[in-house]
């Protein structure tokens, strides 16, 4: 996708999620928005923040890990840098975390509102370098988007 389809895809999550402050409502629809118009994607969900742990949380695609400790994997290292994290191939990151064993390529944007961390987003895909720096700052919008929209 280039900026443009990103900035569309961003209004209409603005739009899906327009009048519902419910967090776990809007995390839901969101991926279920992503899940629809990213293509090449087998997985996208978030993961939250409980005590130490990232607990899985509103997704689509197939089951995944539940619980990923801070520091742990791609989800675990993005959201203990408080950075985004794009991994053109998953099989070269040490300590990546393989739920679904057809992911190659993944990126991960971290829940960040007012300085508090509150999880993640990550989406993955079954094709190498699929996720780049157009990608991340789209995500980086849509976590905006989402978080802003939301009562956390
Ligand atoms: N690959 C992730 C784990 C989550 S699944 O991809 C849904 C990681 O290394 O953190």
């Amino acid at each position: 996708m280039n900026k443009q389809q990103y900035d569309e895809l961003g209004r209409s999550l603005a739009a899906l999620l327009s009048g519902e402050r419910d967090f776990i409502a809007n995390l839901a629809n969101t991926s279920a928005l992503l899940w629809q118009e990213l293509p090449d994607i087998n997985w996208v969900g978030f993961y939250l923040l409980k005590g130490s742990d990232l607990v899985l949380g509103p997704f689509q695609g197939k089951p995944a890990c539940v619980r990923i400790a801070l520091g742990k994997g791609v989800c675990g290292t993005a959201a203990q840098q408080r950075k985004s994290l794009v991994v053109p191939d998953v099989h070269e990151f040490a300590g990546h975390i393989a739920c679904d064993t057809a992911s190659n390529s993944e990126v991960v944007v971290p829940l960040l509102k007012n300085g508090e961390l509150l999880g993640v987003l990550d989406v993955d895909s079954p094709r190498l370098s699929r996720f780049d720096a157009i990608d991340r700052s789209g995500l980086e919008v849509v976590v905006e988007t989402l978080l802003s929209a939301s009562s956390t």
